[in-house]
């Protein structure tokens, strides 16, 4: 007899792991299947997706070891700690990640025995409905449920005709897995992975060529973000291009030629020894077999949802990356949690409006809400705050005094709309601008709240001041 459950999750990472477990938490019986390919010592799938297996964890554990490997060479002797030149040894740095990834992969195999969260081994595809319930091919096996949750994220875009090999040409697979430090490294697409992995491999001395299709750097971001941030990453040593059309690629055992034009229509050759393509992801749907029950794709191949990611079947969701919105991990999570307290009658939630973006950059790059740009675009009478880190007591004393915290706020009503930090330590900083926007709070309440000192959160404090034209230090 097939196995039955009240969910079950397709998918078992960030947003499908948390889909799960909360389900589990609310009563139901809930199974999670994956199917993939970094499958552990003995043979079962790795839970966590893309996240934990190559996504978020490796890529900030590498950044991590890369940072304080730049510190030890650029930073320390000015504050008077010799330690001679530091070297690098990869493959050691590549196992402190991969024991990292490991520590949380299988966590969550513990947290599914902790919430009683049933682990299936194998991709998941559905068959049909057999009365009320879905019928979905789990490997082998037939697996009836209930509600059944999408949650297969996505995987890199390749460009068309050049073979990726993870040696010579990766994608965030081979770019965080390598075992050397390439001489010349290039990297198409100026993203967040290309910024990110780019960052990795100067650092441990790589020189780094990133090629970008679009004119603008970073156009996502608060345009005064992006410009600051062209300016520093540019002085790190990172040789950006934007507005480039790639050509023909050419791979040997050696290496990688990329023809391309500039921004002036001028006929270019990069030669390097690896190349990183980093031009976005796409859906996993392939699989799943969704015209077998009628399931509505979008034309980019993404399965459809409303807002509370219901699709077109009754008792069928999708979360995460396989849907419409940013390409976030913890909106994943949100979606999942959302969905799962939908199915059991309560007013699940997920605000779009206030989900935080970060680059994990130096300096890091974080913002939520409104662009100072998009304010302008949508006509909306704004005013603006904006503080240097230099005006900014704990960032000078660590050393690391770069960039700045910007503060927009609604002319009429003092509203804050978006906040955009460039900074040290802007990953964490954000969060205080988006427990604010969440409550619908007003520059005013952020400049009336005290703030520890010294911190670098002041300079949001002070940003906020700044919106009323009285900032006390700056
Ligand atoms: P995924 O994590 O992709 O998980 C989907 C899972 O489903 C996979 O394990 C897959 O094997 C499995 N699967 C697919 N099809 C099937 C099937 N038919 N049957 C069974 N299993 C299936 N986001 C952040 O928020 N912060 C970051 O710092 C960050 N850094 C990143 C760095 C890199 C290099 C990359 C590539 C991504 C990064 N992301 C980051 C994005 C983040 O990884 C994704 O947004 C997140 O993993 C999406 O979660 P998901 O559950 O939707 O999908
Ligand atoms: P991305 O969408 O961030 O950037 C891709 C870049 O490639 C864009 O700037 C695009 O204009 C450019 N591009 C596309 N086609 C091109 C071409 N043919 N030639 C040259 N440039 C081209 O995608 P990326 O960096 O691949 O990352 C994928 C997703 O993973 C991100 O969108 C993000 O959602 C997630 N991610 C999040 C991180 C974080 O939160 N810190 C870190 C890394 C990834």
């Amino acid at each position: 007899m097939s196995k039955q459950f009240d969910v079950l999750v397709i998918g078992g990472g960030p947003g499908g792991y948390v889909a799960a477990i909360r389900a589990a938490q609310l009563g139901f019986s809930a199974a999670c299947c994956e199917s993939n390919p970094y499958a552990d010592p003995k043979g079962e799938p790795r839970l966590g997706g893309t996240c934990l297996n190559v996504g978020c964890i490796p890529s900030k554990a590498l950044l991590h070891t890369s940072h304080l490997f730049e510190e030890a060479n650029h930073s320390f002797e000015a504050q008077g700690i010799k330690v001679g030149k530091a070297t690098i040894d990869v493959p050691v740095m590549k196992g402190r990640k991969d024991t990292v990834v490991t520590q949380l992969t299988s966590g969550i195999k513990g947290l599914f025995k902790k919430n009683k969260v049933t682990l299936l081994n194998g991709h998941g595809s559905f068959v049909g409905k057999e009365g009320d319930l879905w019928k979905v091919k789990v490997g082998a096996e037939e697996v009836l449920a209930k509600q059944v949750i999408i949650a297969t994220g996505s995987k890199a875009r390749h460009l068309p005709g050049v073979a990726v090999d993870q040696k010579i040409v990766m994608d965030n697979e081979g770019a965080l897995n390598q075992e050397s430090v390439p001489k010349k490294l290039a990297i198409i697409g100026a993203g967040v992975i290309g910024l990110e992995m780019g960052s990795v491999w100067r650092r441990v001395g790589a020189e780094v060529t990133v090629l970008e299709a679009l004119p603008d750097f970073l156009g996502a971001a608060d345009q005064d973000v992006a410009k600051e941030a062209l300016k520093l990453f540019t002085k790190q040593g990172l040789d950006i291009h934007c507005g480039v059309k790639i050509g023909e690629i050419k791979t040997s055992k050696k290496g990688v030629s990329i023809a391309y034009e500039t921004k002036d229509g001028k006929a270019e050759k990069l030669e390097a020894d690896r190349l990183i393509v980093s031009i976005g992801r796409v859906p996993n749907t392939d699989g799943l077999n969704a015209e077998a029950v009628g399931l509505k794709l979008t034309e980019r191949g993404m399965v459809e949802v409303d807002g509370h990611c219901q699709t077109n079947l009754p008792g069928v969701w999708a979360v995460g990356d396989v849907v419409r919105g940013p390409m976030l991990a913890h909106k994943a999570m949100e979606e999942a949690v959302m969905v799962a307290e939908l199915m059991a009658g309560q007013a699940g939630h997920c605000n779009f409006d206030t989900i935080p973006f970060v680059i994990y950059t130096s300096p890091e790059i974080a913002w939520v809400g409104k662009t100072e740009q998009q304010l302008k675009a949508e006509g909306i009478a704004y005013k603006a705050g904006k503080i240097p880190f230099l005006a900014n007591g704990r960032a000078l004393g660590m050393g690391d005094p770069s960039g700045f915290v910007k503060m927009l706020a609604c002319a009429q009503t003092d509203r804050i709309l978006g906040v955009h930090i460039i900074g040290a330590n802007a990953s964490e900083l954000i969060s205080e601008a988006v427990v604010a926007m969440e409550f619908g709070g007003a520059s005013e309440d952020l400049a009336r709240i005290c703030h520890a000192h010294p911190t670098l959160s002041e300079a949001v404090h002070e940003a906020a001041l700044a919106c009323d034209k009285r900032p006390l230090h700056f």
